[in-house]
């Protein structure tokens, strides 16, 4: 923590421009680091924060602009030139070599250094790194061995391990579990101490508010303003990030839940390595339900999901949706019998990244009329439709014509859950579906949910995030190891209580 007008400035980025296609993503912004301090990037989703740490870490080059680091004048011509001067990013999409191991990442592209360098001496580096930082790691273990958490640690230690001075990152905290978080705090403080300087984006106003010393909103591309973080509370952060006061949705207790729309008995599923991830789970989700399933990432979350909608076999058990067997139905079918699906990874499962806004948008319905007449796709309906959906669910950025993947994050979900609930499906299944999403498009989304609830859908919300959870759920699963372990009503939920069955501590048992 610094406010010593003699610290000299870690960087300082003048005036920087960046347009992408016609869309300024940065307009003369202008933003001061010091030396010591957690510095907090915030601002809507595409409001320009990756871009402006993007140029800052020398992947990007600014359209106009000066930057200096430490006080001298940089251009970057690339992420190397950037970590030459001591500065590093970890991206929003990590960038590790899946199949080699923890110590090989550490060591690739590092400039001087003997390629022939054992693997015992690298390990043993990546080791005491990882003590020294309060960021353990298996130095021997392969990427893909990895879970998001331990793969971010690997994304830090590469950059400690080129005694970057300046840490960029980007959403960190989206892909952690609370208590992931509270340790990347913890070295993040002892980083900032040694004198290190760390930018931290993140749509978390709360932990904002505990990590950082300073914050810096951007809006529309440009600098809104910067305040030091003592001086605001969270809801003064939402109000300079969106421009308007915000509330978060919760559910109103229901009095009218239905009868049973999806009806889960004993499925086991399999994982991508052969292991049995879901272990024999029982559950319903009723009419006009939201059923939210807790539990640390990689519980089994994902072959659930998958299982349920059917792009993962179950190796025994059944599915019912609406009274009808669907266990053997593929994907399509079960589309077609009402089964809307918001996955985890937007780009890679949920959205085709090289089409069109308006053709994702219909990506499910296209084989129907309007889109698709005498066996013909209109190209006009394909329009009309794009449209509307982009309009009502406030999807913002699209440029006709452009691939969907140059939406920032929040927006690509706006579509993902647009699209579903225009297949007015009966049952929705959504995993973290306001995950690195600004508060603005959270409130969209969460009132989105809440919305098919009233219309009668029946919900099942698998997320990490407990806020999430018991806003929106009126009953909740706690699972562990591919088991459902607990079982409430939101009302009997706390924090505390979820968070002991969720690290595997069966209640009842001493
Ligand atoms: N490589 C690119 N090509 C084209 N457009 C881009 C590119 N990168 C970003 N943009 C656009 O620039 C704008 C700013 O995007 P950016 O990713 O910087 O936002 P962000 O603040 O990081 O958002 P989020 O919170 O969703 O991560 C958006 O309109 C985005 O669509
Ligand atoms: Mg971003």
């Amino acid at each position: 923590m610094t406010s010593d007008a003699a610290t000299p400035l870690a960087a300082e980025l003048i005036g920087i421009d960046k347009e992408f296609y016609g869309v300024k993503a940065n307009d003369n912004v202008n933003f001061l680091l010091e030396r010591g301090q957690v510095h907090a990037l915030l601002g809507e989703n595409g409001a320009g924060k990756s871009t402006l740490c993007s140029i800052l870490a020398g992947l990007y080059r600014p359209d106009s602009g000066e930057m200096h680091i430490s006080g001298a004048p940089v251009l970057f011509k690339s992420p190397k030139d950037a970590l030459a001067a001591g500065v590093g990013m970890v991206y929003q999409h990590f960038r590790l070599v899946a199949n080699l191991t923890v110590a090989e990442n550490l060591a690739l592209g590092h400039p001087g250094l003997d390629v022939r360098l054992n693997q015992k001496e690298l390990q043993q580096a990546a080791t005491e790194l990882g003590q020294r930082y309060g960021l353990p790691v298996d130095a021997s273990a392969r990427i893909w061995q990895l879970s998001v958490g331990e793969q971010q640690r690997v994304e830090i230690l590469k950059l400690l391990y080129r005694d970057a001075q300046i840490l960029i990152l980007d959403e960190p905290t989206a892909v952690l579990t609370p208590q992931e978080s509270k340790v990347l705090f913890k070295t993040m403080r002892q980083l900032a101490e040694e004198g290190r300087s760390i930018i931290f984006v993140s749509h978390k106003l709360d932990e904002v508010k505990q990590i950082s010393d300073q914050v810096t909103v951007l809006r529309d591309g440009k600098t809104v303003g910067g305040v030091a973080t003592a001086d605001a509370e969270p809801k003064d952060l939402a109000r300079m990030m969106v421009g308007r006061d915000l509330e978060l949705p919760t559910r109103k207790p229901s009095e009218d839940i239905g009868s049973v729309m999806l009806g889960v008995s004993d499925i086991h599923v399999q994982s991508d390595r052969g292991l049995e991830a879901v272990r024999g789970m029982t559950l319903d989700v009723h009419e006009g339900e939201v059923v939210g399933i807790a539990g640390v990432s990689g519980n089994g979350q994902r072959e659930l999901a998958q299982g349920l909608v059917g792009l993962r076999p179950l190796t025994s058990g059944s599915v019912e949706l609406d009274g009808v067997d669907i266990t053997h139905m593929s994907v399509l079918s079960r589309i077609r019998a009402g089964c809307g699906y918001v996955p985890q990874s937007r780009l890679g499962m949920g959205l085709a990244p090289g089409l069109t806004t308006e053709e994702n948008l219909a990506l499910k319905a296209f084989r129907r009329p309007p889109y698709s007449k005498s066996r013909r796709l209109v190209a006009s309906a394909f329009r009309d439709n794009g449209e509307r959906e982009i309009k009502e669910y406030d999807i913002r950025g699209v440029r006709p014509g452009l691939p969907i993947r140059l939406l920032s994050g929040g927006n690509l979900q706006k579509a993902l859950v647009g699209r579903e609930v225009e297949m007015s499906p009966k049952v929705m299944i959504l995993r973290s579906p306001t995950r690195g999403l600004d508060v603005g498009a959270t409130e969209a989304v969460r009132n989105q949910i809440l919305e098919q609830r009233e219309k009668g859908v029946a919900v099942l919300l698998i997320s990490e995030d407990l806020d999430e959870l018991m806003a929106l759920s009126d009953r909740l699963l706690v699972i562990y190891e591919g088991e459902v372990v607990g079982e409430m009503p939101t009302e009997d939920a706390t924090a505390e209580r979820l968070g002991l069955l969720m690290a595997g501590q069966r209640e009842g048992a001493s």
